[in-house]
């Protein structure tokens, strides 16, 4: 790992918040601090597992010298809440993904929570009522569902295609009833679900669209950002994603109004919109009367929605936007691992034991992970296999809650199911995944496929 000072070049052009300015002394003490961040990261070296003697881990974040310099820079402004660095990270993402409005929040569960809880504001005219149903799939994440449940509306299950790992289209429209208001999807492990299908669909039905994008930064549909196409769309930073600030997340939409609304959910449900430490940006702050409120109260404590406090801290948002500089190398370092593992597995014909994922017609993948179910006809356990993985140092995932209908915490919940849940099934049953993040390379996916061979070779001893 070479020494980098990059940061200090970047840090000089940041915009935003007014914020107090250093004095030549404080510059100083900073730069010192940051010589010493710098030996810290050369002492710490890259922290890369070597294959068979460290831990490969399934996902994991990677932090260089400007990530700490900038994290410790934003920790020495003392400002804390969303400030120059949120302003900045927030600008980075708009730019990379080419959109409207993002709002920076605490976690992917967060954004989805946030994205979901907007869509029923009362101010909207076309606002999701409780009892109406949201098509999604079963095969993921548990939180992608749960904003669903906790809005009082009724989840509406469809099944899997088993080459994609995303919903099977085919099955969206008899799913639909007289009360259905939205689709919200996650495009699986990165791999973007069929975007033309199901826009057609929402736009046919006049369904609302949430895309949870918290895998997929960096993916891509016809050339467009995935999370483009929907009315919200949602992402997740937590270490194991593919850029981090600890934890976070973001919800974005190209809407003004569903911006407004998302924000005002996220700061305590406040009708100002003042960023942290400004006053009166709407130039009448004490020239409002709304609700049976007197007039002239004071618009930072006019509450419009019953809201929460998700923001994010601009310690965060400042390590955000230090990872956002390598956003593009890491995604070609995931499609890089990607592509070589699958090729590897089959040159040694691991294709007959498994079916490994594939991209829909106009999708391009910025892969979380290296997915893969057992063909029936292979005849081997799953659970032995990952086990035999595990002793070996790789460390291995399913698709999160395989079929969340089977969870426990979706008994006694009001829920639906559209079509047979065939494919989830066999998701849950016979799949897994391996790591493809940017910390590994092809002498990792070697080791991940010589390690599956002899698995069927010599301990399932199938030749
Ligand atoms: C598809 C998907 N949605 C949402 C989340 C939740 O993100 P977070 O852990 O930041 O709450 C995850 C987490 O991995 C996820 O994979």
């Amino acid at each position: 790992m070479s020494k980098n000072i990059t940061w200090e070049k970047t840090i000089n052009k940041l915009s935003g918040v007014k914020q107090p300015r250093d004095s030549d002394a404080m510059q100083q003490i900073r730069k010192k601090i940051s010589d010493h961040c710098n030996d810290f990261m050369l002492e710490r070296g890259p922290n890369i597992p070597v294959p068979g003697i460290d831990v490969i881990p399934a996902s994991s974040k990677f932090l260089d010298f400007d990530d700490l310099n900038i994290l410790i820079d934003s920790c020495l402004d003392l400002w804390l809440t969303e400030g120059r660095y949120a302003d900045n990270f927030t600008n980075e993402l708009k730019r990379y993904l080419d959109i409207e409005h993002i709002a920076l929040t605490v976690s992917g569960s967060s954004a989805n929570l946030l994205a979901l809880t907007a869509l029923t504001s009362p101010y909207l005219e076309k606002k999701i009522l409780p009892g109406s149903e949201v098509i999604t799939v079963a095969a993921g994440f548990p939180t992608t569902v749960f904003p669903i449940i906790q809005n009082g509306l009724i989840p509406v299950f469809v099944d899997i295609d088993l080459n994609t790992y995303n919903v099977n289209v085919n099955y969206i429209e008899d799913a639909i009833t007289s009360k259905t208001r939205g689709i919200m999807l996650a495009h699986t492990l990165g791999n973007p679900f069929n975007l033309k299908v199901v826009k057609e669909i929402c736009d046919k039905y006049d369904l609302y669209l949430i895309e949870d994008c918290c895998d997929a930064l960096g993916s891509t549909f016809n050339d467009k950002h995935v999370g483009t196409f929907g009315d919200f769309a949602t992402l997740s930073f937590y270490p194991a994603h593919h850029i981090t600030t600890g934890e976070g997340g973001a919800v974005w939409t190209n809407n003004t109004e569903l911006s407004k609304i998302v924000e005002s959910y996220r700061d305590w449900g406040r009708d100002c919109y003042c960023k942290t430490g400004m006053n009166n940006t709407c130039g009448k702050r004490f020239g409002w009367e709304l609700g049976s409120l007197p007039f002239g109260y004071d618009h930072k404590f006019i509450y419009s929605h019953v809201g929460y406090n998700m923001k994010m801290t601009d310690m965060q948002a400042a390590l955000g936007f230090s990872q956002m500089k390598k956003i593009e190398r890491f995604v070609i370092q995931r499609r890089n691992n990607f592509n070589y593992l699958k090729n590897v597995l089959i040159s040694k014909k691991l294709d007959n034991f498994f079916t490994f994922a594939e991209e829909c017609d106009g999708a391009k993948a910025s892969w979380f992970g290296f997915i893969m179910t057992l063909k029936s006809e292979a005849n081997i356990d799953r659970t032995n296999l990952t086990k035999f993985l595990e002793a070996n140092k790789i460390v291995t995932r399913l698709l999160f809650a395989g079929n969340l209908t089977r969870q426990p915490a979706l008994n006694g919940v009001n829920y639906k199911i559209a079509s047979p849940l065939t494919i989830t099934d066999k998701v849950m049953n016979d799949c897994f995944w391996v790591g493809v993040w940017p910390g590994l390379d092809e002498k990792h996916m070697d080791y991940i496929a010589d390690t599956i061979e002899r698995y069927i070779k010599e301990e399932a001893k199938i030749s």
